[in-house]
Formats: C-alpha cells, sequence, structure tokens
C-alpha cells in the first residue's frame, strides 16, 4: 500500500503542476489575444476617424465659404469631435501650421514648442504615413496650401495594448508570493514534525534504556551470568539502541559538527552492515589518502551511508558490489561517491527518490533518502544527489561534504 500510496501522489502532483501550468497559459493567451483584437478594431476606428478628419479639413479649405451651414455642421461634428487622438499637421515646406491633443507647456517658447512637435512628429512617422491634404483653389482648379497631417494611436489605444501585460505581470507576481508563502510555511510545518518525533522518540527511548543498562550490571553481578553469551549479545543490543537513540536526538536539534576522518567513519558503517546482509555483496572503500577529513556529526552522517548502502543493497537482490570513494573535490569540499551495481533507477524518477514517502518496494517506507538528504542539506550545509543511474547497470550516489566549518542554517 505504501509504495502505491507515496507513488500516486507524486505523479499526481506533477501532473497537477502541467494542469495548471497548462491552463494559465490558455488563460494569458486568450486575454493577450482578446484585446489585441479590441486594440485592432479600435485602431481601425481611429485610422478611419482621423481620414475623415483629413477629408473635413480639406473639404472647408476647398469651399472657403465660412457662412456655408454645411462647414459649420462639418467643424463642429467632425473637426472638433477629434479629442482624442494627437496630431500635428504640417506644411509641405516643414512648417508647423498646429497640433492638437499633444500637452504643451503654455511657458514655452515658441522655438522650444516647435522642437518638441518636430520630435513627436519623427516619432509617428514611424507608426503611420502622414496623410496628405490638398484643398482646391476653386478658381484656379489646383492644388494650393498642400499640408500633412501626422497622427499617432490615442492614449486610450496605447493604454489597451499594455493593458494584458500589465495585468498578467500583477497576477504572476501575485501567484509567485503567494507560492513560495505556501512553500514556506508548508516547510515550516514539516520541521516542526520532524524535529518534533525525532526529540519525543530520543526522550521515550531513553527511559527503558538506562532501566535496561542498570539490570545488565545486575546481571553481571550474578554469578551465574558472568563470562555468559547473553551479556555480551545485550550488551551489543543495548548499544545499538543507544545509537538509535543518539540520532534521534541529534537530529531534533542543532547537532554539533567535528572534523572527523571520512574514511575511517564509513568503514566503522560497512563494518556494521556486513554481518546484516547477504555475504555475496562486496563492500569496499577507497580514497587518495589513507585519512580524508570534512566536518560532520558522526551519529547522523553513519545513519546517511546505511541508508544508502541499504538501498544499494536493496537494488541489487543480494549479490553485487558496492565501491565508495572518498576524494577531495577542492579545498573546501569533500565528495563521497557511492556507487552499486544493482538495477538502477528510472529516469523519470530520480527526480522524486528524495521525496518523503516515495518508494518502489513492497515493504517500503520511502523515508530512508528524505531523511539522508535532509541530515546532508540542513546539517551539514552539504548535497546528495544522483550522480548516474542507469537501468540493470547501476547507480551512483554523491554526497559533498565541507572540509571547513559553516555556521548552521537549520531553517
Ligand atoms: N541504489 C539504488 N538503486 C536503485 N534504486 C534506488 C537506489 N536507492 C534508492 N532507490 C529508489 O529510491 C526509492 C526511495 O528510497 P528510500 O527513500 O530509501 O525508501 P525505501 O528504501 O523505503 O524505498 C527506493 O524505493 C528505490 O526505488
Ligand atoms: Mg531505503
Amino acid at each position: 500500500m505504501a509504495k502505491k500510496d507515496g507513488f500516486n501522489l507524486y505523479e499526481n502532483k506533477s501532473t497537477l503542476k502541467w494542469i495548471v501550468l497548462g491552463v494559465s497559459v490558455i488563460i494569458s493567451g486568450s486575454s493577450i489575444f482578446y484585446t489585441n483584437l479590441l486594440v485592432n478594431k479600435l485602431k481601425t476606428k481611429e485610422k478611419t476617424f482621423i481620414r475623415l478628419y483629413a477629408k473635413a479639413l480639406e473639404y472647408t479649405l476647398s469651399e472657403k465659404v465660412s457662412t456655408s451651414e454645411n462647414i459649420n455642421f462639418i467643424s463642429e461634428e467632425i473637426i472638433y469631435q477629434n479629442n482624442s487622438i494627437p496630431m500635428i499637421i504640417m506644411d509641405s515646406l516643414g512648417g508647423i501650421y498646429g497640433s492638437k491633443n499633444i500637452e504643451l507647456d503654455s511657458g514655452w517658447t515658441l522655438a522650444r514648442r516647435n522642437n518638441k512637435l518636430r520630435s513627436i512628429v519623427a516619432s509617428m512617422k514611424k507608426d503611420y504615413p502622414p496623410i496628405r491634404i490638398a484643398p482646391i483653389d476653386k478658381e484656379t482648379g489646383k492644388p494650393y496650401l498642400v499640408q500633412y497631417l501626422y497622427y499617432k494611436n490615442s492614449s486610450l489605444l496605447t493604454q489597451l495594448t499594455f493593458y494584458p501585460y500589465v495585468q498578467l505581470t500583477v497576477i504572476a507576481i501575485f501567484a509567485f508570493i503567494a507560492y513560495w508563502a505556501f512553500n514556506y510555511s508548508r516547510t515550516a510545518e514539516q520541521n516542526r514534525v520532524w524535529v518534533g518525533m525525532a526529540k519525543e522518540t530520543a526522550h521515550q527511548l531513553g527511559t527503558p534504556i538506562s532501566s535496561l543498562m542498570a539490570w545488565m550490571e545486575h546481571l553481571r553481578a550474578d554469578p551465574e551470568f558472568t563470562n555468559h553469551d547473553i551479556l555480551t549479545e545485550l550488551d551489543k543490543d543495548i548499544h545499538k539502541l543507544g545509537m538509535i537513540t543518539e540520532r534521534f536526538s541529534n537530529i531534533g536539534s542543532v547537532p554539533k559538527l567535528k572534523e572527523e576522518d571520512i574514511i575511517f567513519e564509513v568503514n566503522r558503517v560497512l563494518s556494521y552492515l556486513r554481518p546484516r546482509i547477504s555475504s555475496k555483496v562486496e563492500m569496499s572503500v577507497t580514497g587518495r589518502h589513507e585519512k580524508i577529513y570534512a566536518q560532520i556529526n558522526v551519529a547522523l552522517f553513519e545513519w546517511v551511508i546505511e541508508n544508502v548502502c541499504k538501498n544499494a543493497v536493496d537494488a541489487m537482490g543480494g549479490v553485487g558490489e558496492i565501491k565508495i570513494n572518498v576524494m577531495e573535490g577542492s579545498d573546501w569540499r569533500v565528495f563521497i561517491d557511492i556507487s552499486d551495481n544493482g538495477k538502477g533507477i528510472d529516469h523519470s524518477k530520480i527526480k522524486h527518490v528524495f521525496n518523503p514517502g516515495f518508494t518502489t518496494k513492497k515493504r517500503g517506507w520511502g523515508l530512508g533518502l528524505a531523511l539522508a538528504k535532509r541530515i546532508i542539506e540542513n546539517y551539514h550545509q552539504g548535497k546528495i544527489f544522483v550522480k548516474s543511474s542507469n537501468i540493470d547497470q547501476g547507480t551512483t550516489f554523491r554526497i559533498v561534504l565541507n572540509r571547513n566549518h559553516i555556521s548552521h542554517n537549520l531553517s
């Protein structure tokens, strides 16, 4: 059951992620598409209007009869109606006739005003070609007073063009902050559970262990039991219980790191494991030097090596070879590569193996690597990851430790 549950949880989580991403892309896409549609409609409308405006202007100039009712109508209904599209009219020699809907400071000198308008004309030219206004002189029948009308999008249209991007950016920022806050509180909660459970376990184990120790002393004093095998075995088990308590109590508090010889510590774990696993599994440690030092908490570090090696044994089905290579990566780092020739990890699953609850074993809990990652990253400021893995060929885990002391950051 544990296998199925843990596995589905992470599969579903990534499916859910894709769905959320897909829906967001569709929403953003359609929002941008729809606004673009509106923008284009409005653009056509403004263009039509500005053409009409130019025509009206041309017409009134051609008629030259200011009393005509037509002209009054045209100037009132069309020319004065433009109160949104910025425009500038220039004559054919480049002199400025006038402007509309462009903000100009009334305190400016004429030269400054014209300069400003000229620079706006330059930018308008890039967007739309000017409209030529050529009123016809009734008497000669020829165009006179040729002018050019430059214009650009109204500010409403410009705003509308940027609107969806502004909106989406705001939403994205909000979503990011919400996600971060949610994640943060979840991590904080998980930390409290880990630490709380560990402390409680260590605390509860303490009492029976002291009691067992007292009984041991009692038995040792008894002539019937002195030098009996039972005492040696009992002593070993009590020792093991003490080790478990130490692990839990270390993970429940800020553990002390000390400079230790990694090769020696790894060898110690291997000699503890050897009698407990299949004799067909070979285990060896190699290192460029006899001793390689790093900052560790022995009890927790042993726990990590034990978990990774046990997984390797499981992956090999009882026959194979585990090679541990300890290297001085740099002046600051020590690398520990743990390789097996077991069944390997499926590529799609590599990113899940450190998740609590992820297991592919019938009787697995999926906590071994989650714990290892926690110990290495939170308590040792190091790294643990799958360096390589090939199906039916084997897997290499790499642990990176610090050689020098780094202050703790238990978040
Ligand atoms: N050396 C390895 N070779 C192949 N698969 C591995 C190896 N180490 C870990 N795994 C995979 O990662 C999963 C999680 O490991 P772990 O957290 O220790 O939980 P558990 O051992 O309880 O399954 C394992 O079920 C297995 O599928
Ligand atoms: Mg395991």
